[in-house]
């Protein structure tokens, strides 16, 4: 078991002077700091009232931006010529702990990481007092971003399991969150296009990404994915009552529920494909948003029963699966602690403790 108080910690003492947060600082192919994971991080200190550890990673972040704009104006202009761009001639989705590109073979260009950045900045922003300076500094990075957000959201790019190449859902709603959040930080001009790109998302989301009654991860496969849930919580691109929503969430515990936690999808194989820590709580999180305190309770217990010596891993395996032994004996153990596991935990204890007591 674990409480809100052992996540909070993990995160403080993992992060590094600088400001970055490796994925897990136990498993070396996690030993970069992610656009994504390091969102959710932030989000997660913001509402434990560690403002200071925050700001020092969006400084970090800033730092990182200023050293890699150049690829994205460079990218664009590239782009506009019709020129076809190598991934790595644009934003990586992950950096080096000293902010430097890393050179692993994974694939780079992933937009989610970037839409999750502006929009922790704008709930940094809207909920930390005396922040003036802090965004006063990243005016010009968070422009950049945006910059870059808005000559490329509709390009395929890879999806946030860094597996699939397409336009994604999930991507999208992250690029829909971040656009809206940061646009007081925005130029005049950029903001104008950046609503119109937000309209542009709803509408295509809404229309287009949904077969079968319920929603889909990318127009190619036509999947279900875990992923969807971000659609509606946090990134509010699609409401808790829309009824495809409903149907996702219903078909999501139909279909990828596994030994109590939920799947990425269906036929995952990383590590034997268990259920994911972070996405189990993301199904708990969206529980307390629609207020139903029972369920939130179930999966916040799940996540808080799979802690070890008070760690949280990314996903619960087999350990006796074949997928599971292949990769162990490629990349050795889980990773574990996962920061991420740590932060959707601490965000769904705290958001559930909120309505606890309420009478919803
Ligand atoms: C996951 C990513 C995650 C990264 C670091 C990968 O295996 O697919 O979503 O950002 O690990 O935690």
């Amino acid at each position: 078991m674990i409480d809100k108080n052992t996540s909070r910690k993990i995160l403080l003492q993992y992060q590094l002077k600088s400001g970055a947060f490796p994925a897990s600082p136990n498993f070396k192919h996690y030993g970069y700091c992610w656009m994504r994971d390091s969102a959710f991080i932030a989000y997660a200190l913001i509402l434990a009232g560690e403002q200071t550890a925050a700001e020092r990673y969006f400084r970090w972040v800033t730092g990182v931006i200023l050293k890699y704009q150049d690829k994205v104006f460079k990218g664009i202009i590239k782009a506009n010529q019709g020129i076809k761009l190598h991934p790595d001639e644009l934003l990586h989705t992950r950096y080096k702990l000293d902010g430097e590109e890393g050179t692993e073979p994974w694939g780079n260009f992933q937009l989610d990481g970037y839409g999750a950045y502006l929009w922790v900045l704008g709930y940094y922003s809207k909920h930390c007092l005396n922040n003036n300076a802090l965004l006063e500094d990243s005016k010009w990075s968070i422009q950049v971003v945006v910059e870059y957000i808005i000559r490329f959201w509709h390009t395929g790019c890879l999806d946030c399991w860094e597996e699939t190449q397409g336009v994604h859902a999930a991507t999208l709603a992250t690029i829909y969150a971040g656009l809206k959040e940061s646009s007081p930080y925005m130029s005049g001009i950029q903001e104008r296009h950046a609503m119109l790109i937000i309209d542009a998302i709803k509408e295509k989301l809404e229309n287009d990404y949904v077969a079968n009654d319920h929603f889909i991860a990318n127009l190619s496969e036509k999947k279900l994915d875990a992923s969807l849930i971000w659609m509606a919580v946090p990134f509010e691109v699609i409401s808790l009552n829309n009824r495809y929503m409903k149907n996702t969430v219903e078909e999501i515990e139909k279909q990828l529920l596994s030994d109590g936690g939920v799947k990425r999808y269906s036929h995952d194989n990383y590590y034997g494909g268990g259920s994911w820590l972070p996405l189990t709580a993301w199904l708990g999180w969206y529980y307390v948003r629609k207020g139903d305190k029972k369920k939130a309770k179930h999966y916040l217990e799940w996540v808080e029963s799979k802690a070890e010596n008070g760690e949280l891993a990314e996903q619960v395996t087999d350990i006796n699966s074949e997928e599971y032994v292949e990769w162990r004996n490629k990349w050795g153990e889980i990773a574990k602690p996962l920061l991420w596991s740590h932060a959707m935990h601490f965000i769904l204890r705290h958001e559930y403790e909120g309505i606890e007591n309420k009478s919803v």
